[in-house]
């Protein structure tokens, strides 16, 4: 048998009406904030990636699915290609390219579509995963620079998980600084981690050489110590960093978007310069990011293009429709029980007594006396009722019911006057 490859998966009814559920909503969404979409190619020159995400990223050194495109013709030259492992750097090539600065207005861009990492595949991660995501970007005189760009980034991303229905996620934001005050901030790295790199695993050795500022995304155990240990960001933003973080956080604070500073986030991608920020949520386990984004004031530049800051992120739409699974599942109200009639003339009996159940507030089913037992028994369990209620000539003329607890195969025998407050705990 031919089975779908390693970290892939299928997308099945009736799931995939929740996953068009929240692309129709976050789409009335965008549009409200005025973003409109872009479709960026799902494969790109592999340079665009080791120049825009970094070479030393865990992306780009182990996790991108790169090949070799072979000429067809004597005109064509062999290129190195990926599979697009995220699609900021499309969407700012694209920017470049088409020169979508001119209009001089900022451009704001959303997408929803595949990406394609190489990591070991568990519950929320896999080799293809979808985004919805977007980005404000353009020339400074547009005001891409400006705190407020980045206060709206956020209040639209409460806008969209609101839209969805997702409740209870944190928001952890933090400020990465400039490449004016940042290399002040990894040569202090550097040179904390001198006496210590020796304690930490084989990553953050080569890290703590290459690109000191990845140590802080470290999730190894034994090595969080002495990460807690080392110095933090907050004490080398320089002026303005600093101003541009009040500033954001003051507007947050006005949009009463709650939030919680995080001094290691630094996010796994080289791009982002000031703001970053993450949104966690409790019912997705080790994989707990269901976003995350920052601003990048320098990635046009490094792409060959003109200065244009933008500021984007990208919500995991995978883990998105994972966590809404499990509130809905929470929310969902158990079939209590299954009225289960035994014998002719035991329908009326079986009906009477669901409407006194179900009048007492608990969900009830009823089965029909001309079942089999066997069957009846089948249907209970294919619903999902937690207890089955046995109504044949005996019970009713005793006043009291056989009672099966269909989860742990119990039975018992309750009165009818108990039988509602047996089901109710
Ligand atoms: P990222 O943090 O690498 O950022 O990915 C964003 C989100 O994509 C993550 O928070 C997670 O929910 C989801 N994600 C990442 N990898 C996987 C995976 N293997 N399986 C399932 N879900 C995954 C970016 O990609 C940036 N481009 C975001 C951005 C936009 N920054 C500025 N603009």
């Amino acid at each position: 048998m031919i089975k779908a490859v390693r970290g892939t998966r299928d997308l099945l009814p009736p799931d995939t009406e929740l996953w068009n559920f929240v692309e129709r909503k976050v789409r009335e969404v965008f549009a409200r904030y005025n973003y409109h979409e872009i479709r960026t190619p799902v494969f790109e020159s592999t340079e665009l990636f080791s120049r825009g995400v970094g070479e030393e990223t865990d992306i780009v050194s182990k996790e991108m699915f790169t090949w070799e495109d072979k000429a067809r013709a004597a005109s064509e030259k062999s290129l190195s290609l990926t599979l697009r492992p995220e699609n900021t750097a499309g969407v700012v090539r694209a920017y470049i390219e088409h020169e979508l600065g001119r209009s001089g207005l900022l451009q704001k861009l959303y997408y929803i579509g595949p990406q394609f990492r190489r990591e070991r595949p568990q519950k929320g991660r896999y080799r293809q995963f979808y985004q919805i995501g977007a980005e404000i970007i353009g020339p400074s005189s547009a005001g891409s620079e400006l705190p407020i760009r980045d206060a709206e980034v956020l209040d639209l991303l409460t806008a969209l998980l609101d839209a969805v229905g997702l409740e209870g996620w944190t928001l952890y934001l933090n400020s990465v600084g400039c490449l004016n005050c940042r290399p002040a901030y990894n040569q202090a790295l550097r040179e904390a981690l001198v006496g210590v790199k020796d304690q930490l695993c084989g990553d953050c050795q080569r890290r703590a050489e290459t690109n000191p500022l990845r140590v802080l995304d470290c999730k190894v155990p034994a090595d969080q110590p002495i990460i807690e240990g080392l110095p933090k960001i907050a004490d080398y933003l320089d002026e303005g960093c600093r101003t541009h973080f009040a500033q954001v956080r003051a507007l947050l604070d006005t949009l009463a978007v709650p939030y919680q500073v995080n001094e290691r986030m630094v996010r796994g991608l080289d791009y982002y310069t000031r703001t970053t920020f993450e949104f966690t949520h409790g019912e997705l386990g080790a994989q707990s990011a269901v976003l995350g984004g920052g601003r990048y004031d320098g990635l046009s530049e490094q792409l060959g293009g003109a200065k244009a800051p933008g500021i984007g992120f990208a919500i995991g739409e995978d883990r998105l429709v994972l966590a809404l699974q499990a509130q809905l599942a929470r929310a969902l109200v158990p079939l209590k029980a299954f009225v289960i009639p035994v014998g002719a003339g035991m329908n009326p009996h079986a009906l009477k007594l669901a409407k006194e159940l179900r009048a007492g507030g608990v969900p009830v089913d009823v089965s029909d006396e001309s079942f089999r037992l066997k069957k009846s028994f089948e249907t209970a369990e294919k619903l999902g009722a937690i207890y089955a209620i046995l109504v044949g000539e005996n019970e009713v003329r005793a006043g009291a019911f056989a009672v099966k607890n269909l989860k742990s195969g119990e039975q018992t025998t309750v009165a009818r006057a108990e039988l509602l407050p047996y089901l109710q705990n």
